[in-house]
Parts: C-alpha cells; structure tokens; sequence
C-alpha cells in the first residue's frame, strides 16, 4: 500500500498512529538538530519531522531532498511542539521511521506556491505543474463539483444526457468552423460542432423531450479572457414548452448552484428587453451590480450652440458618483479611454457638480451654469458627482458610453465579485445587419423563432431589422452565461426565414435538408438554451478568464504552448489527406 492516508487529513485525534504518506516535497527546513519537510498532495500538507540525535542517516537522506521530489513516508503521528493554527494538520506531525523516494524531480521553473513567480507564459507551458497549485487546483474541483450539481439537478427533472457527435456537417453561419479532413472521402471535410444545436434538435423530434449534455463546443474565433477556441456548455433543449418554462427550469438550475455553492438566494431574476438594455447600460449584457444607468440628455442638452451636441443624434451621459473631484489628469485618462480604438469615441464631455453647488464643465463656453444645473437636476445627480457625457449615432454613442460606465465602476471599486446580479435579457432582435456582406444574419442562430406578433414582418424587408425574437440570454455580472431560444418547428416559416437570410432553396436544402426533412416527420415545438460553463465556472470562482477553470487552455493565439499544437504535419500524412499546403520558401 502506497499510502495510509492522504496529506489533509490526520490532525490530534490521529496521535499515536503509525501511517504512512506519499506525496510532493513542498519545501524543506534544516534546523540543525532537527529537519522538516512538508509533503503535499491533492488534500494537503502534513509536516514530516526527522530527529538528527535519534536517526541521523534518515535525517542525512531527508535533507537530501529538492523541491517537488515525490516520497513516501512512514512513521508515528505525534503532536507538534509548535503549532500552525493557519492549516488543518497544523497541530501534528510525523515522526517519520522510514522514507523511499519514490522519483527524483527538477528543480521547476516556478514556485508551486499560491502566489507563484511564474508568469502566465511559464506556467502554461509546465501546466501540469501550475496545477498542483492550490488555487488553480481549488478552480478545476469548483468545475467539477458544478458538473456534478448540474448533472444531478438536471437528470432529477428527466432530462437525459445524450452525447452527439464530434465530426459534424461545416454550416458557414455563426463563428468560423474547426474543419478535420476526412482520409477516406478525399477533398471533403468534417467540421467540429460549434454546439450541437441541430442534434439536440434532431433529439425532440426523436421524442427525446429534455435533453442535456456537458459538452465540448468549438469556434474559431479571435480569442478573448471569456473566450477559447474549444469550450464547454452546459447544453439543454426541451419539447412542448413555452418561453416562460424554459426561463423557469434554468432559473432554478442557476438558483440550485448558487444555492449549493455560494449559499446564496435569489428571488426571481429581473428580465429586461433586449432593447431596455441597450438603451439603458449600452450593452445586451448589462452589469447591473451597480447603478450609473444612462441618462438620455438630447432635450437639455441641445439647442446651446455646442455643434457637436446640437448634431447628434444622441446625447447620453452616465453620473458617476463621488467623482466631482477628478483631477485634470484623471479627466484626460478618462478621455483617452474613450478615445482608444477599442471605444472609439470622438470625445468626452464632463462636468463636475461641486460640492458648493456650483458647475465647471467642459463645455462652459456654450452652457451657463443653469443650463447646467438642468442637465444635473436630469441625471438626478448630486454635489460632488461627476457627470460623463457622449455623443454621436445612437447605438455606436450606447456602446461607447458602456465601455465607459464599466470603467469607471472598476475605479470605483464596484464590480464586486462577491456580489452577484444575475438578470435575463429577452426580446432579442431576429435579424442583424451587416454592413460588409451587406446583408441580415440570424442575431442568435437560424433556427429562432420569431416572436408570434413580429411574424408578419418577415414579409417587409424595410422592417427586418424590428423583428423581434423569442430569443434569451442569462448575463450575471456583465458576462453572458448562456442563451437560447423558441425554434421554429413549422416548415413554411423556416423556409421563409432562410429566404430571408438569402438562402436559396439549393442552399438551404444542402446546408440544412437533413434538419429540414427531419421536420415534416413530425417535430414537436421545442426551445432550449445553453450554458457557457466554462464562464459559468469562472463566475462563480471569483475570477474574470475561464483560463483558470479549463484544465489545459490554448493562449490568445489558441495555441497549446505546452504540447507545441497546432504544428505542421508530415508531407506523407497531407499526401494521405489529399492537402496541398502552400510553404513559405
Ligand atoms: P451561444 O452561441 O449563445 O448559443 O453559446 C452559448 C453560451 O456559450 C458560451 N460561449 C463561450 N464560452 C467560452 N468560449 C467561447 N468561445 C464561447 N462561445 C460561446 C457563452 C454563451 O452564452 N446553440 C446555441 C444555444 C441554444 O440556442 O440553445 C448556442 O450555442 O456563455
């Protein structure tokens, strides 16, 4: 037997038992006399005592030792001396009788400490390193605790986890596709499922009724902290339902978490429209754990001579509070912010309401202090608030404004990741533009309904974009958790939805006649919805990258810098796969 027990879990009541232990050598200290070696594992640490005067060749071997050696050792459990109150073996320690070395090891690259020296890049490539590390250990066994609770908690309900396939038909809407060559159909592709929305469709019509799955998806797609090449959703569809059942279900799925894990309650989650949300916080994700909602000011602010709020289309501005004191080089960082690439705003307007009650502005050339104080008295702001103004095209100023309330509430120190503000967003647009292809694209996949009361737009191209669908998204903390919708499950419809996506019928029958074909054989009204779980978990740890929750992720240029992928491959194998690749000379 390798092991007696586990490093976490002897403490006084174990006194006087012989044990014996395996694990890694934390970190030794030669007192002299005395020698101490701290022997870590999944569980914990427990000290390991060896006397010089009472066994000396021991003593000699243990100091011998480096750092991550892998041991075991045998010997009495005895009470400390001095004690370590800060761990739950703190009070014992081994008097080890016997050690083997088990395998020597390197010195590693980095400290395997919960403040580690190692910078991201290293600890990426020695992985499997980082993770012997408490915190990120503490984040794959929140992961899996998760799974667990979801697993449970859906299979409780009758939703049946079914596993759908890997290698998949390559449909060109949504992200890019991973594509794996097929040997034996040479020149033809697979792709990997980007979710396996059409299976779990396929399922309802099988009559599957609820199914789930803890799945890994796929996209090609510039990489992000909340985003990585291959990642996990928690994916679920149900038959015979509304809107209101699926909210329901997966309310109670996230309630359940945030009740087992974080001993939190909720009453019902606030639910906003798609539309209340953009022009509310700017954003379809709106974090709603602090205030400075937008206030629209195009009534009090035009018409004073200023052009560039006289020609907007919107003025809008947010309130930040306490801020009245902002020095000038604080303003000039903040209007630097706005005016990065990544926000894109022309310019900021600001005005400090002081505390004596009088204004100074940015603008003070145009706007009296009335004027002002009417702007202020809008945004119901108070002495000693800083208001920050926009202006522009609606949805770009929106947008904009956004980046800016996020940023100021991170130097206000209002994204509390303790706190949590989970809300649905609903009503999303069917439709949206876009401006290169010059052409709609389904805003969450083409397989959304539209709300019932929209339907008969689809019939005016001019109205396209006011297409409302039966489309929802859970955001906690400003971050999309998941989405889903109602599906059409009426043949016409779906047609007419692909002509409006500029799908021939050739097309649509090619890209989707499985799915298509499957629908006249008696597809039930279905919806479903789907979890990022990957963010899900990272939301719950505290932390802003889903990096830290995935046991081996790809950096921002999706590369595996541990295992060296993606890497070229032989000429013999491209020949087999019948790829011609172009080489650099
Ligand atoms: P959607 O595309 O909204 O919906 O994806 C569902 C959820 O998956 C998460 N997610 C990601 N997480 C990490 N990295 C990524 N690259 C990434 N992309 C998406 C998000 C998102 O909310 N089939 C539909 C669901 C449905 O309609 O049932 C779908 O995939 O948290």
């Amino acid at each position: 037997m390798y092991r007696t027990n586990t490093c976490g879990e002897l403490n006084i009541s174990n006194v006087g038992q012989t044990v014996t232990l395996a694990g890694w050598v934390q970190r030794s200290r030669d007192l002299g006399g005395m020698t101490f070696i701290d022997l870590r594992d999944r569980y914990g640490i427990t000290q390991l005592a060896f006397n010089m005067e009472t066994n000396a060749d021991l003593c000699q071997q243990a100091r011998r030792l480096g750092r991550e050696f892998v041991v075991q050792a045998s010997g009495k459990v005895i009470e400390r001396s001095s004690k370590n109150s800060k761990i739950p073996t703190g009070e014992i320690e081994i008097e080890v009788t016997e050690l083997v070395v088990l395998n020597a090891a390197k010195t590693p690259p980095f400290t395997i400490e919960d403040l580690s020296d190692g910078g991201d890049d290293l600890r990426m490539k020695y992985r499997y390193l980082d993770l012997r590390r408490n915190p990120v250990r503490r984040n794959l066994e929140l992961r899996h605790r998760m799974a667990m609770l979801v697993r449970n908690y859906l299979s409780n309900l009758d939703f049946l986890e079914i596993e759908t396939p890997m290698l998949i038909k390559s449909t060109p809407e949504g992200a890019r596709d991973f594509v794996v060559p097929s040997r034996m159909n040479p020149g033809e592709f697979y792709a990997l499922p980007q979710s396996p929305q059409q299976y779990k469709q396929l399922l309802m019509v099988a009559g599957m009724d609820r199914y789930f799955q803890i799945v890994r998806c796929f996209r090609d797609e510039d990489l992000r902290a909340d985003r990585q090449p291959e990642f996990t959703q928690i994916d679920c569809e149900m038959s015979f339902v509304e809107q209101e059942d699926v909210l329901q279900t997966f309310e109670g799925l996230a309630k359940h978490l945030f009740k087992e894990v974080k001993n939190l309650d909720f009453e019902q989650f606030p639910r906003i429209t798609w539309h209340e949300a953009m022009r509310r916080f700017g954003s379809d994700k709106p974090d709603v754990r602090f205030g400075m909602e937008f206030v629209e000011l195009n009534d009090v602010a035009k018409g004073h001579g200023f052009g560039l709020f006289d020609n907007a289309e919107l003025v809008v501005g947010i309130c930040a509070p306490g801020c009245a004191e902002y020095t000038r080089k604080q303003l000039d960082a903040l209007t630097d912010f706005v005016k990065r690439p990544q926000v894109g705003a022309g310019g900021l307007v600001y005005v400090k309401c002081n505390a004596d009650g009088s204004f100074k502005s940015s603008v003070d050339k145009f706007f009296s202090q009335d004027d002002l104080k009417a702007i202020a008295a809008k945004m119901e702001a108070k002495a000693g608030d800083l208001l920050l103004i926009l202006c522009g095209p609606a949805m770009k100023t929106r947008v904009q404004l956004c980046a800016l309330r996020l940023e100021m509430a991170q130097q206000l120190g209002l994204r509390d990741p303790n706190k949590f503000a989970p809300l649905w967003v609903v009503d999303f647009p069917l439709l949206e533009w876009d401006d290169e292809t010059q052409r709609y694209y389904a805003m969450h996949h083409p397989f959304t309904a539209p709300k019932p009361e929209d339907e008969a737009l689809l019939d005016q191209p001019d109205r396209w974009g006011d297409i409302r669908a039966n489309a929802y998204d859970i955001v906690i903390n400003g971050v999309e958790v998941g989405g889903g919708s109602i599906r059409i499950h009426d043949r016409t419809l779906q047609n007419k939805m692909f002509h409006t996506l500029g799908f021939s019928d050739e097309q649509a029958a090619a890209q989707f006649g499985f799915l298509m074909d499957a629908f006249t054989y008696g597809a039930p009204p279905h919806a479903g919805l789907a979890f990022g779980f990957d963010r899900l978990c990272s939301l719950f740890g505290g932390a802003d990258s889903i990096r830290d929750f995935i046991a081996f992720p790809k950096n921002n240029s999706g590369r595996d810098v541990m295992s060296g992928s993606p890497s070229p491959i032989a000429d013999a194998q491209l020949e087999e796969l019948c790829i011609s690749v172009k080489k650099n000379s």
